[in-house]
Parts: C-alpha cells; structure tokens; sequence
C-alpha cells in the first residue's frame, strides 16, 4: 500500500505544473494531474473515473448521416480549432488486416444475468467479498432464478505486469489464492466467473490494460477459468484513438472496434467460451458493430443510483433497439440496494432492462438487499420475458391509442416472448393521469378476446376485453407495469 501510495503522489508531483498532453488523462474522481489540456485540445469527460484529452473535430461538412463520435459531439460547440483530416480518407488503423473473428456462439445468446462488483466496492475488493457474492446468490435463491455470473471489476491486480512472462499479477493483498483460486470456488458453486480489462495501456484506475497485451491476457485468463470479460477503454494512446469519423463512416473499422476485435479474436484462440463486453460507453457507434464483436456493449457512460439516469439510458436503448440475440445493448450494472431510488423506480430499473434486453449485473452487496427488492430480481415472469430462449429481441415502443402523447423516453412497450404478447407501462412522471391501452394497438389483431394477466404479482385481472377496447390502470410515480396478454 504504501509503495503504491508513493507513486500516486509521485505521478501527481510531476504533473501538476503542466497541462495534459493530446489523448492524456485530464479528470476524474481520485484525478490529481493536470485538469486542462494543451491548445486545441479539450477535456472530455469519458466517465466518473475518467477524462481524456480529445481534440475538436469537424463534424458538419462530410457525413451528414452518420452520428461523429460521442467525444467530438461533446466538444463541437467550440469550433475553434479543426481538424482537416476528418472528411480525407485518412485511415489511421489496419482494418485489412485486423481480425475479423466473431464472438463464440456457445455463450452469449440471451443477456447475461450475474453481479459485478463495481457499483458496490469501487476499487475495495478482495477474495471475500467476491466469494460472499457467490454464496449469496445460492443462499438468496439468485442462482435458482438464473442468475450465473460472478464478475470482478477494476482494480484486481498489481500496478506491474510479470516483468518475465508479462502476465498481468492478480493483487496477492486482495487475492491471496490468486484469481483461478476465486474461480475455481466459483466454479464449484456452479456459478461462472469474469473478470475485468481495458483496451488502452491501463485500465481507468490505472492497472495494467491489455493494448498490445491481448493475446498473454487472453491465455491468462482462460488458464484461470474466466467465463466473461468487461472491456473499458480508458487511458488509449493518440494514435489508436478515432478522433475523426472513420473512412465511409465504417465504424466496425475503426480504430477503437479494431483495438476490440483484437481482443476477440485473442479470446477465440482460447479453450474456454467467454461472453465479451464492450465498454466503450457508447461511443463510436458502436451499436452498429457491437454484435460482431462482442456478446454485449454498454450503451452509455456509467450508471448512477438515480430516475434522471434510469429514463436517459431507456430513451438510448429504445433508439438502438438490438436485433435478437447474441447480441446486446448493455444499459450497465443494477443500482438496486444503492443510493435512494423509491421501490417504484427500483421495479422500472429492472422493468426496463428486462423489456429491452439489457445484461443484468447486480451491482449492491447483496446481504443488504430485502424481500421486496428480492421479489423484484428474482420475479420469474420477468425474468423468462428476458431470457426467453425463441424470442431474442427486446420490447418495443407502440401507439396505445389514437393521439396518445408522445414522451421521453416512451411510456408503452409491446414484446413478443414464446407464450405471447408482453405490454409494458412506465409512469414516467407525476402528471395525473390514468395509463391506457387498445389491444389492437398492441399488435394483437383487430379480432379475438383477451385478459390481462399481471406478471409481477403472477395473478390474472378479473375482465375480458374485445381488441377494439380500452385497458386502463393507475401506475404509481416512477413505476412499470409490466402484463402478460392473454388471447382466450
Ligand atoms: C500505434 O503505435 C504503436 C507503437 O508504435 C503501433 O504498434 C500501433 O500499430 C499503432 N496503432 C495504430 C492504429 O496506428
Ligand atoms: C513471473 O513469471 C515467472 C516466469 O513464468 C514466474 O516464475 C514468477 O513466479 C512470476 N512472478 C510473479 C510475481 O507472478
Ligand atoms: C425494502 O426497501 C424499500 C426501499 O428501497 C422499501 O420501499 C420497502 O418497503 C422495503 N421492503 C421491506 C420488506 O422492508
Ligand atoms: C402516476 O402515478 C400517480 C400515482 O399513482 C397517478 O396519480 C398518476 O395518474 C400516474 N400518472 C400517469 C401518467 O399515469
């Protein structure tokens, strides 16, 4: 600890005095460097952890469909600076001869559901706490539910690679019996195990990261038993980044997807199936090649314990509806048990990422969680809308009647699962008024009768409906309901 603390001040001595250099790092929490960039450079923060020195790019004249990336859309409001490149046909990777792997098809076809550690223990883990995760999801009936993986975050391993072999050193502090010791106890529980890296030169808190490294990581990790792998993009040096949209807009070629399929292709040289997460916060488009890379990619920046992050990541997800499956928008980890969410929002938290697909990961220390918010993660109805092995894509939005007003994000959700149609209903704010639906409108047919069956209670309301009438109920503030319709 203390050699560690020694070079964290000594880092921060040395920069203090100068601003941070294209493509260095210029905030975020824990940050003691250098807070602005070099002219013509801007800060952009990337998450809670992390803000990287980008530079300003065009984004107007050359690409009017395509979406720049999320970093440039962040600093184009100030102009002063721009970069000529961006509408030449500079390619700055290799897409001829990157690898083109897919992801494995053995693992990975309907959204993972497990825990990770991060939102719980930020950088404070260690053996028991993940191993109690474990436990946990026996003794709370999580593993009977269908909840299998057990994920450690960032913050794992030495400051040093293995100076010899050049394998990344699991901390001997926090894992005394290494990182295959974990997993094998995982394993034993008949849970599967992930771990957590980063596609640039160190993670977001500064270990070591696997640019370069993929295919030593890659066979590190299957010797150890990893069944999953988170993949940040923190700290990536100035000429691996894409600072400028990529030749005919093809974001699957550039350089940020290339430092990816790297890193799958590494994994698919390996004995052991991993399920691979892109964590490149949404940027880069990367909806539009995440599936060809990766089982899942998160579709923003961090998670927070709050509504105001809960409605913006379900207005994302909406827009970037996945296909089916093996493929995944990753709307982050679970705040349910953090922070003040009311048991409403808690139900339309995991609502929603059941409906739209998302991975759910647990991400609260478990034994704090009570019989409601229990109820909620382990509801049967939901969970077997999201892991339905017939149907692979998400819920989505639909007109429930006539001039019905439209909201952000989207109130009414229709979906398909193996029994039928799904109809789910947020109440996203507190205007009073009653939430109502046709069932013609809900794609169910212009004929035939109906009754509606409530999947978080698992009970059938009392009435049968014509599809030409209106269904209505009150929904709490903040609340989702979530209805299984039934054709008679
Ligand atoms: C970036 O530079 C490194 C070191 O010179 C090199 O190995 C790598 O191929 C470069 N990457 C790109 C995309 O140009
Ligand atoms: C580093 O690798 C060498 C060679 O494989 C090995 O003998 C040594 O124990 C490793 N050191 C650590 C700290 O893991
Ligand atoms: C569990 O906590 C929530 C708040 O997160 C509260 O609304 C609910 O009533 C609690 N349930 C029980 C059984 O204590
Ligand atoms: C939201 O819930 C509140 C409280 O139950 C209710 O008064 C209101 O009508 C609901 N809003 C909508 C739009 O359904």
């Amino acid at each position: 600890m203390f050699s560690l603390l020694l070079v964290v001040i000594a880092c921060a001595v040395s920069q203090t005095l100068a601003q941070s250099q294209p493509f260095g790092q210029c905030g975020g929490q824990g940050w003691t460097g250098p807070t602005t960039c070099t002219s013509g450079w801007t800060c952009v923060p990337q998450n809670d952890f992390y803000s990287q020195c980008l530079q300003q790019t065009v984004t107007t004249t050359s690409a009017p469909t395509s979406s720049p990336p999320a970093t440039s859309t962040t600093s184009k409001t100030t102009s002063s600076t721009v970069s000529t490149s961006s509408s030449s046909a500079t390619v700055t990777g290799f897409p001829a001869s990157a690898p083109t792997t897919p992801p494995s098809k053995l693992v990975g076809q309907t959204p993972a559901l497990g825990w990770n550690s991060w939102n719980a223990y930020q950088c404070s883990i260690n053996e028991a706490k993940v191993l109690a995760a474990a436990n946990q999801f026996i003794s709370l009936g999580l593993k009977a539910a269908g909840y299998q993986y057990i994920n450690i975050d960032d913050c794992w391993s030495l400051m040093a690679r293995n100076s010899t072999n050049k394998q990344i050193v699991p901390d001997p502090t926090k894992f005394p019996n290494g990182i295959s010791g974990v997993a094998s106890q995982v394993h034993a529980l008949g849970l599967k195990f992930g771990i957590y890296s980063d596609a640039g030169t160190a993670t977001c808190a500064g270990f070591p990261g696997s640019l370069g490294f993929e295919s030593i990581d890659a066979a590190t990790f299957n010797s150890w038993g990893v069944d999953y792998l988170k993949y940040d993009n923190c700290n990536v040096p100035g000429n691996w980044s894409d600072n400028s949209l990529p030749q005919n807009n093809d974001w699957y070629n550039s350089n940020s997807a290339i430092r990816y399929r790297q890193m799958t292709a590494a994994l698919a040289a390996q004995a052991r199936p991993v399920q691979f997460n892109l964590c490149l916060w949404g940027n880069y488009n990367v909806w539009d090649w995440g599936t060809r890379v990766g089982h899942s990619w998160r579709l923003s920046g961090d998670s927070s314990a709050s509504w105001s992050y809960i409605t913006s990541i379900i207005s994302t997800a909406v827009m970037h509806a996945q296909t089916g499956f093996f493929g995944h928008g990753d709307m982050d980890m679970m705040e349910i048990g953090n922070g003040a969410l009311t048991i409403q929002e808690q139900r339309t938290h995991f609502a929603a990422w059941i409906m739209l697909k998302s991975p759910i990961l647990l991400g609260t220390d478990l034994s704090l969680l009570n019989a409601t918010q229990l109820a909620i993660i382990k509801n049967a109805e939901l969970l077997a809308f999201h892991q339905d092995a017939t149907v692979g894509g998400p819920a989505v939005p639909f007109t429930p009647f006539a001039s019905a007003p439209t909201t952000n994000p989207p109130e009414y959700y229709v979906g398909k699962s193996s029994k039928g149609t799904h109809v789910f209903i947020i109440n996203t704010s507190a205007t009073a008024a009653t939430k109502s639906f046709v069932f013609s409108n809900a794609g169910l047919g212009s004929s035939g009768t109906f009754s509606v069956h409530d999947m978080w209670t698992g009970t059938d309301l009392s009435g049968t409906y014509a599809a030409s009438a209106t269904f209505s109920v009150t929904v709490q503030p903040h609340d989702t309901v979530a209805y299984f319709i039934k054709a008679l």
